[in-house]
């Protein structure tokens, strides 16, 4: 997608230096830095600290991670040490330890000389298809929102949580993705951005993306989308998901939950976007589910640009206060309407689950 009119993608690797790169999204909106990883502790750094993130993206980005292994050290020890690295680096997002298996599994029974190479293919193939799966999300969505859009003749409006956009995958992006496709056909669309406390990926990159699409967007609190909802002011929910179960509870960012209960409550179909990497064919449980705790300054200070450009983080707690930061909580599937897709749009249970992808 695009950034000030021209086209990217959110990692490549480039081979004339051997690095990977990147669109720092620590830096978003105010600053557009593309940044260099250039062995594993980089990798594991950005996707800690959150320089790349959305559960697709931290795939690939551990898929190119073993690739700068190898590059680093021809030994497979090594390579074993970094892959186990690489999957605790955090603990929620399943694509992340979906990806890095896939890696060592094609890694397995060959020869360290040839494993650059079939490392560097498997993880381009990696991001290849998830761009192409996105991008089939985004049609399957399409029609929903076409639906939608046929018996209100009207602007639809879509409230989406987080950044699931194409800052959150390699392109196109999971929730956001339907809407692209719906803005590329014509129809008008608005959407209702949450903010996303604490870190703000909301407001930082899912309205960021879509300003510089020029698809109309308005930011609003976490808390307001409930309000909105009674008034009738919210047409359809969109969605994306960190781990999917089989079972269709979806694990997303903190919040999530509540907006589905909102929707519920009134009558508003909740959708969750997602590509089948998402998808825990393993836990039954949702309490299985590794929730991330993170650093509770996530929630005491809070980071923007000055008067003179500069970014700057301030503290907004009582200095004696304690915080919790816990990232991500589980939609039950009875609060989900149906979960779109590369293959089409399914309803969020196993047997459904099963049958379009076993
Ligand atoms: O903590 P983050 O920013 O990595 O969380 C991202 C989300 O919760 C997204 O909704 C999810 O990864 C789906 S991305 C297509």
């Amino acid at each position: 997608m695009r950034i000030e009119e021209k086209d990217y993608n959110t990692i490549w690797f480039d081979e004339k230096n051997q690095v990977v790169k990147i669109i720092d999204q620590t830096k978003l909106p105010h600053k557009f830095i593309i940044k260099d990883l250039k062995n594993i502790k980089d990798v594991i750094n950005a996707i800690k600290k959150m320089e790349v993130r959305g559960a697709p993206l931290i795939g690939g980005a551990a898929s190119y991670g073993i690739v700068l292994a190898i590059i680093e050290k021809k030994d497979f020890d090594f390579v074993k040490k970094s892959s186990e690295d690489l999957i605790h680096s955090r603990p929620t997002a399943i694509n992340l330890k979906w990806a890095v298996d896939r890696m060592m599994k094609k890694l397995s029974n060959i020869n360290i000389n040839e494993a650059l190479k079939v490392a560097l293919n498997e993880a381009r193939k990696i991001c290849e298809e998830d761009i192409k799966s996105c991008k089939n999300i985004g049609l399957n969505g399409l029609k929903i929102i076409e639906e939608i859009y046929k018996k209100k003749k009207e602007t639809v409006n879509i409230l989406t949580h987080c950044n699931a956009g194409w800052l959150a995958t390699i392109d196109w992006g999971t929730a956001t993705s339907p809407i692209y496709h719906a803005h590329k056909k014509g129809i008008p669309v608005h959407i209702w951005v949450d903010e996303t406390r604490p870190r703000n990926q909301g407001a930082n990159l899912t309205s960021y993306e879509l300003n510089e699409e020029k698809i109309p967007n308005t930011i609003i609190a976490d808390n307001t989308g409930g309000i909105l909802m009674q008034r009738g002011d919210v047409d359809m929910c969109i969605v994306g998901t960190d781990r999917t179960l089989f079972t269709g509870d979806v694990c997303n960012k903190v919040g999530t939950y509540l907006k589905a209960l909102a929707a519920h409550d009134n009558n508003v179909p909740f959708y969750v976007a997602l590509p089948s990497s998402t998808i825990d064919w393993n836990i039954r449980d949702f309490k299985d589910i590794p929730i991330e705790e993170r650093n509770a300054e996530e929630l005491s200070h809070i980071e923007g640009i000055d008067q003179h450009g500069k970014i700057k983080k301030v503290m907004i707690y009582p200095e004696k206060s304690k915080a919790m930061n816990l990232a991500f909580d589980v939609t039950p599937a009875k609060y989900v309407t149906g979960l779109i897709t590369e293959k089409g749009v399914c309803e969020a249970s196993t047997d459904a689950l099963q049958k379009m992808f076993k």
